[in-house]
């Protein structure tokens, strides 16, 4: 490569992400907080750099990666600062010779805190007695004010044993909780023992559980792996939780699950059509809602903006990048 490559960072990302890419390149960058290009935007802005640094909110689908490849300079890497990678047509960029990377590992454990948290806020209905107290009706204590369910000794069924799904179940043992996985590979005998996790079938985890709690990765295998039928297997006090990625769960039928009490309540951080969320969610007490804020502790998404840009860094100086998910491209 001659002159210094060309790289676009599509949204604003925290402070350290910069000067490692302005080791290696000239930045461009979208400096304005809270503010996501469109698809149209995006698809005029990246085509011409060899580097796009992007977020799980841009969709680096095959038309934006066509244009990126057919252009000059043609685009060589696209970094995403995400675990998760549902918001990029792999195949594509592997077709086209654009290599991908990804964020792992460092969000695991804010992750894990954030889903567990979740778990205890609609288990207990923090969320629901807290509006209750600033609306100004606590007027005293009551012995049924706010019963919720018990989190310590009940059943936790985790659909994704990866490592939030593991970094889950660890927490889960401090509340002596029993712990279900169901995971496309099961676990070895030494994991499993490890994790104190017992290995179950879809449909028998959601009939035992009285927490199911969703870390798998997005993909077509996985879209609506939780519907009506998946629902209905579930106890009637059994609480959803979906700290992965929306479309995992049919949101509609979620929503009709528990208007008819199939199920008693859920913990979203991730919606099917995010930012969007299913209006009758947003009136009912049972459900906790978050804005997809599982890995954003400062130190982590910090941890993972570094890690985007030393993606890049490392392919521009003719390196390896250490979370490449096609290194076929670069053969
Ligand atoms: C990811 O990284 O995939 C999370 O959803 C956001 O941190």
């Amino acid at each position: 490569m001659g002159a210094r490559p060309r790289i676009l960072v599509t949204q604003k990302v925290p402070d350290p992400a910069y000067p490692l890419l302005e080791a290696v390149g000239e930045v461009e960058a979208n400096t304005q907080t809270g503010v996501i290009w469109s698809p149209d935007e995006l698809r005029r802005r990246g085509p011409g750099h060899e580097y796009i640094y992007c977020l799980l909110t841009d969709a680096i689908d095959e038309a934006f990666l066509t244009a990126c490849a057919d252009a000059l300079p043609r685009t060589l890497m696209v970094a995403n600062m995400a675990v998760g990678f549902n918001n990029i047509d792999i195949a594509a960029a592997t077709r086209l010779g654009i290599a991908v990377s990804n964020t792992p590992g460092v969000l695991t454990e804010t992750s894990a805190d954030l889903a567990f948290g979740l778990l205890m806020a609609v288990a207990r209905r923090i969320p629901e007695s807290e509006r209750f107290l600033r609306a100004g009706q606590f007027t005293g204590w009551g012995p049924l004010l706010f019963c919720g369910t018990d989190v310590h000794h009940a059943t936790l069924g985790l659909v994704g044993m990866g490592r939030i799904g593991k970094a889950v179940a660890k927490r889960a043992s401090g509340f002596e909780m029993r712990i279900l996985y169901h995971n496309r590979q099961q676990l070895s005998p030494a994991e499993e023992a490890e994790y104190h996790a017992t290995y179950l079938p879809l449909d028998e985890l959601l009939q035992q559980a009285d927490f199911v709690s969703i870390h798998t990765p997005y993909a077509p295998a996985t879209h609506h792996l939780i519907g009506t039928r998946e629902l209905n297997l579930m106890k009637a006090s059994a609480m959803l939780l979906n700290t992965a990625r929306g479309p995992i769960v049919d949101e509609k039928a979620l929503v009709r699950a528990l208007q008819n009490g199939t199920i008693a309540g859920a913990g979203l951080d991730v919606f099917e059509h995010e930012p969007a969320v299913e209006q009758a969610l947003l009136g009912m007490e049972n459900v906790v809602l978050l804005p997809h804020i599982a890995s954003a502790s400062l130190h982590t998404r910090t941890l993972m903006a570094t890690i985007a840009s030393q993606n890049i860094a490392a392919h521009a100086r003719g390196e390896r990048p250490p979370n490449i998910l096609n290194p076929q491209v670069l053969a």
